[in-house]
């Protein structure tokens, strides 16, 4: 099973948007994958067409300890479930502040799921902060995938991210990595987005073995800048269903690929594979 957190604290990068299209990507090539949305405004719930009533089970209330996580994921199509989030979730930054444990109440909660009933992947939507969510999500992993949108000052969070990374792993969760960072919003040919992937990949390559980033990739799959995909959630469809033939599907497909290829490769980090 691999247990990706896709995490940047910045919004409007396409963490959302990535954790949705490869979520259901996954799915129709007969991966089960969960999907936990762990941002308080729901966006990948909405996306995946699961509106917040009142009445649905939420990954909420396993933070709250009042349901399992198994009492409240449910599938939206085949292969795919959802913990799905709402509003409610805001309130856990603060419930869980002085609680014994708070940093691995997901974690138990997927590996109780998993003992019963185990997933192929499941994939974490984190918030657009490193609260208590995001440490949450962070513990349960075994991989990050950072979004990124290629503009000026994107590489500004960049250092920030991956040394908590590296603290997660050195205090929570040993088998934490980053495994890749993806270029969402792209826009092909202009010479901001070359010298930001520039930038990038000088930066990853020219650290040395210990430093938090090594190993960690650029996807060669980037994300172009595609109206689909803006479009897609207020149809609560992923890109492949809302728009098969879209620039937005070619490049979730390709990813998905990317990431099934790295299956074979045995999820080790490229700097120990070495
Ligand atoms: N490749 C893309 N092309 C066009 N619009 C995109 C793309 N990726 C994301 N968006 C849109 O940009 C906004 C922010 O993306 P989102 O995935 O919600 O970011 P985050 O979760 O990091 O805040 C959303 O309105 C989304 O629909
Ligand atoms: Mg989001």
């Amino acid at each position: 099973m691999r247990t990706i957190a896709v995490m940047n604290q910045k919004g409007g990068v396409g963490k959302t948007t990535s954790s949705v299209n490869i979520a259901a990507g996954l799915a129709r090539r007969d991966r089960r994958v969960l999907l936990i949305d762990l941002d308080p405004q729901a966006h990948a719930s909405l996306h995946l067409g699961v509106e917040e009533d009142g009445s649905t089970d939420t990954i909420y209330q396993v933070f709250a300890g009042a349901k399992r996580l198994r009492d409240i994921r449910q599938l939206t199509s085949n292969n795919l479930w959802l913990a799905a989030a709402d509003l409610d979730l805001a309130a856990t930054e603060l419930e869980l502040v002085d609680a014994p444990g708070r940093e691995h109440v997901l974690r138990k909660a997927i590996a109780e799921h998993c003992e019963e009933e185990p997933f192929d992947y499941i994939i974490m939507d984190c918030p657009p902060s490193l609260g208590v969510l995001t440490i949450n999500a962070l513990t349960a992993a075994t991989e990050v995938f950072i979004p990124l949108q290629p503009h000026f000052l994107a590489l500004q969070g960049l250092s920030k991210l991956f040394s908590t990374t590296a603290l997660v792993r050195r205090r929570l969760n040993r088998e934490l990595r980053v495994s890749g960072v993806l270029l969402c919003l792209y826009e092909t040919g202009t010479r901001l987005a070359a010298d930001v992937t520039d930038d990038l990949l000088h930066f990853l390559q020219s650290s040395d073995d210990d430093a938090p980033w090594a190993g960690a990739r650029v996807f060669e799959s980037r994300v172009r800048r595609n109206i689909k995909l803006a479009e897609a959630p207020s149809f609560g469809q992923s890109i492949f269903d809302y728009a098969a033939s879209s620039a937005g599907s070619h490049d979730y497909g390709a990813l998905v690929e990317e990431v099934i290829a790295a299956e074979q490769a045995g999820e080790r980090p490229l700097a120990d594979a070495a």
